[in-house]
């Protein structure tokens, strides 16, 4: 038998208290690069879907070491998830990539971001353009209501390197598709309005090529039926990629006349960098 001994002072081990922590509820690991994680929620934090936060971990100064991250879940949600990336040497993610359940980050409560409906005016179609983990903002706008309410019809376009790259977008409408909950929230067959349209650029899938090129040769509006391309009295949309992605696809939107807007003023399209560098 253990024999039970007095906690003294100089045997207590007294856990950590981070600044904002809050606690991982589940982990889930999607390709070698890519994983989604929920953490518990802010009794105090209040976001519209579409933003991000600062969260991260101590790092080895003791120092808070804290990188922007898009809430993935809605804003109704009561717990928030994130979608991220794995950098093998990022200072970050080297380490967040093996957070358990019950581990503690850090979570600054200050939402923030572009990609809210506020920053567009009313239309009748949405486009919501991403590449790699720049799904999260609209896996979070999937599940909003406001999206359902505002719009006939939401296309959603996923751009990845490899298949397995698509698969938590490819999981997260699946699901959307099947939720009763979400049914009852948004009212029945609101998921028929989701069109979905995943493309790789390296490894063979159904649809290859970057959206870009597909936009500008016509086969997005082809494949998907729609007469005259992008129109500024219709059409919205949304972007989340790469600096270099997101120049391309301002360029492919005011090509269609549609112009940039922001919280401020808005206008009939949005972006938002995926990551810096
Ligand atoms: C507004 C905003 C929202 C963001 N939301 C997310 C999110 O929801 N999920 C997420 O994984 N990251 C997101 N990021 C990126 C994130 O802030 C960090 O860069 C990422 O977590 C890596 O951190 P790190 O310290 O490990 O490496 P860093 O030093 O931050 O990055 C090292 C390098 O890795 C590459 N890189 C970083 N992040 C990504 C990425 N997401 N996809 C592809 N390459 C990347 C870049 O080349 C970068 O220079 C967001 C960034 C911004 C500006
Ligand atoms: N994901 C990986 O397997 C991998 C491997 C090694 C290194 N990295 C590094 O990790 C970082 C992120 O990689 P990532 O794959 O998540 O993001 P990424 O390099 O931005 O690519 C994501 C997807 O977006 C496409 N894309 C990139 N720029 C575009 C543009 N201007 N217009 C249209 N489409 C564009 C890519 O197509 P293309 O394939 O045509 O570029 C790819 O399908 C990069 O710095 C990369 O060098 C990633």
């Amino acid at each position: 038998m253990t024999e039970m001994k007095p906690v003294t002072e100089a045997t207590a081990v007294k856990a950590p208290v981070l600044p904002d922590a809050q606690t991982v509820t589940e982990v889930k690991h999607w390709t070698d690069s890519l994983f989604s994680f929920k953490v518990s929620r802010p009794a105090s934090l209040r976001f519209r879907s579409g933003e991000f936060v600062m969260i991260g971990l101590l790092g080895d100064n003791g120092k808070p070491l804290l990188r922007a991250y898009s809430i993935a879940s809605p804003s109704w949600d009561e717990e928030l998830e994130f979608y991220s990336i794995k950098v093998q040497d990022g200072p970050l993610t080297s380490k967040l990539q093996h957070i358990k359940a019950g581990d503690q980050i850090i979570l600054r409560p200050k939402p923030v971001g572009t990609l809210v409906h506020d920053a567009l005016l009313p239309g009748k179609r949405l486009w919501f353009f991403a590449t790699g983990t720049g799904f999260a903002p609209f896996a979070s706008l999937l599940r909003e209501p406001q999206t359902y309410e505002d719009y006939d019809e939401i296309i959603i376009t996923h751009t990845c390197r490899e298949v397995d790259e698509l698969e938590y977008g490819r999981h997260l409408i699946e699901d959307i598709r099947q939720d009763e909950m979400l049914a009852e929230l948004m009212g029945e067959g609101f998921a028929d309005k989701i069109r979905y349209y995943p493309t790789t650029t390296r490894e063979k899938s159904p649809k290859m090529g970057r959206i870009t090129e597909l936009l500008k040769d016509g086969t997005v509006f082809a494949d998907l039926g729609i007469d005259g391309g992008i129109k500024p009295d219709t059409d919205r949309a949304m972007v989340c990629g790469s600096l270099a992605f997101n120049l391309d696809i301002k360029e492919i939107l005011e090509g269609f006349d549609l112009r940039e807007g922001a919280n401020s003023e808005p206008k009939e399209f949005v972006i938002e960098k995926a990551f810096v560098g």
